[in-house]
């Protein structure tokens, strides 16, 4: 892979240098992680106290008015490969906006995913302590979550289409999981695809990647075969569990459906889309292939059927004409944001962003993730506005106040490897 043949023995071994450390890394850090501190007897419970605080005022504004006011406490389930860093953006200007306190990761930017979550990830975390926001990348566990929040919280989440998933997953985390290192062709994905069971063992490294990583992301065992009992069990939990689920395909409608749920104004939904990948770095598969993706990540697909129609039923529900109606509003809306923001056409390849406040975290080994140039003659009256618009996750987090050391180390041996 690193084309050692032929080249003197000293290249070989700076090439190993990264490596080297970057095992003592992970080991120091295993050491860190590993010490659990013992469970206190008494339970660490969320305090009502900021549940009581958004119950008065929502009690204050129906005396004063009809109108519903803005929910501040909030579980977002961030799966991956699903626009959620999107979603992300969203939340945290709408955090910053109402000074919210934030459950934030701690050295880097998920909740030690792929371990399942656990409160004491969270930065400063004290037992009893209540947050009014979960929104980073973890391996979901309710009852850890809801010991964080306050009990009116409003969970969701957001789906998208498994076999596009699937493809995404496999283009951006490919050189990170060795099961496809032995792949060999043109096309990997197909190579896959036509025999997954000959690459794929469900123990090894990453593999959770490669298989229903929807199912994975939630708790679950995403080796389940689709017709297993367990999954329409666990679709039921999760229906329970949260309070609306979005579905990246539709995404417009999406957001509007979460304006209404969460009393929001338009201000806080507009957006520009984030980490989108250059189209030609995606691979477009064949009806045959889509329905071998569609299978092996059928779990995944029931999932998605599921909260498909479930969201569908929502949107006839809010109205269709009126959904129309605000799906055009916000296109508006962010079309003028865009004016006001944004240099050129929209989103560039990562080669030709100019800040690197704004440069998206790129996969391993390659600049696919698209983003955006602030425009130059900006008005000033915009300009934070049109900042906090642009910045990707991991400088967004960086802001708030969470240091990325472990993120930093990782992105500084990938540049020096390849
Ligand atoms: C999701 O639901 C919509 C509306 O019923 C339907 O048109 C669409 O084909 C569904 N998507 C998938 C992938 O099944």
């Amino acid at each position: 892979m690193f084309g050692i043949k032929g080249k003197p023995c000293t290249a070989v071994i700076r090439r190993l240098i990264p490596w080297f450390l970057l095992t003592i890394v992970m080991l120091l850090f295993y050491c860190f992680t590993s010490q659990e501190k013992p469970r206190s007897a008494q339970e660490d419970t969320c305090p009502l106290s900021i549940a009581k605080r958004s119950q008065s005022s929502l009690f204050d504004s129906v005396l004063k008015s009809n109108k519903c006011s803005p929910k501040m406490n909030i579980m977002f389930m961030k799966t991956h490969k699903t626009a959620s860093s999107t979603i992300l953006n969203i939340l945290f200007r709408f955090g910053e906006k109402h000074k919210l306190k934030f459950a934030l990761p701690d050295g880097r930017n998920d909740f030690f995913y792929p371990s399942p979550f656990l409160c004491s990830q969270v930065k400063d975390y004290q037992p009893g302590q209540c947050f009014n926001v979960v929104c980073n990348h973890m391996r979901f566990d309710h009852h850890e979550v809801s010991k964080l929040l306050p009990p009116d919280s409003v969970y969701f989440t957001i789906l998208r289409n498994p076999v596009d998933l699937f493809e995404s997953s496999f283009h951006y985390y490919r050189r990170a999981i060795p099961l496809t290192w032995k792949i060999g062709g043109e096309n990997k994905l197909l190579e896959f695809l036509n025999n997954p069971l000959n690459f794929y063992s469900p123990q090894a490294y990453n593999s959770f990647y490669l298989r229903n990583l929807l199912n994975f992301d939630f708790g679950f065992d995403n080796n389940l075969e689709a017709d297993d009992a367990h999954v329409t069990t666990n679709i039921q939990y999760l229906s329970k569990r949260f309070d609306l689920v979005l579905i990246a395909e539709y995404f417009e409608e999406s957001l509007i459906l979460l304006k209404d749920l969460l009393c929001w104004t338009w201000e806080d939904v507009l957006y520009f889309k984030q980490n989108s990948r250059e189209r030609s770095s995606v691979s477009k598969l064949s009806p045959e292939m889509r329905n071998k993706a569609a299978q092996w990540n059928g779990a995944d697909w029931r999932l998605y059927q599921h909260f498909n129609s479930t969201f569908w039923a929502r949107v006839e529900a809010y109205g269709r004409d009126r959904m129309e109606k605000e799906v055009n509003l916000l296109r508006r809306g962010n079309a003028r944001m865009k004016d006001i923001c944004i240099e050129g056409e929209g989103a560039v390849k990562a080669q030709k962003i100019q800040d690197r406040r704004f440069m998206p975290w790129q996969p391993l080994g390659e600049s696919s993730i698209m983003g955006y140039n602030l425009k130059t003659n900006v008005e000033p009256k915009n300009k934070a506005m049109c900042e906090k618009l642009l910045t990707p996750e991991i400088q967004y987090l960086s802001d708030l106040g969470v240091n990325l050391w472990l993120t930093r180390v990782w992105g500084w041996l990938r540049d020096t490897i390849y």
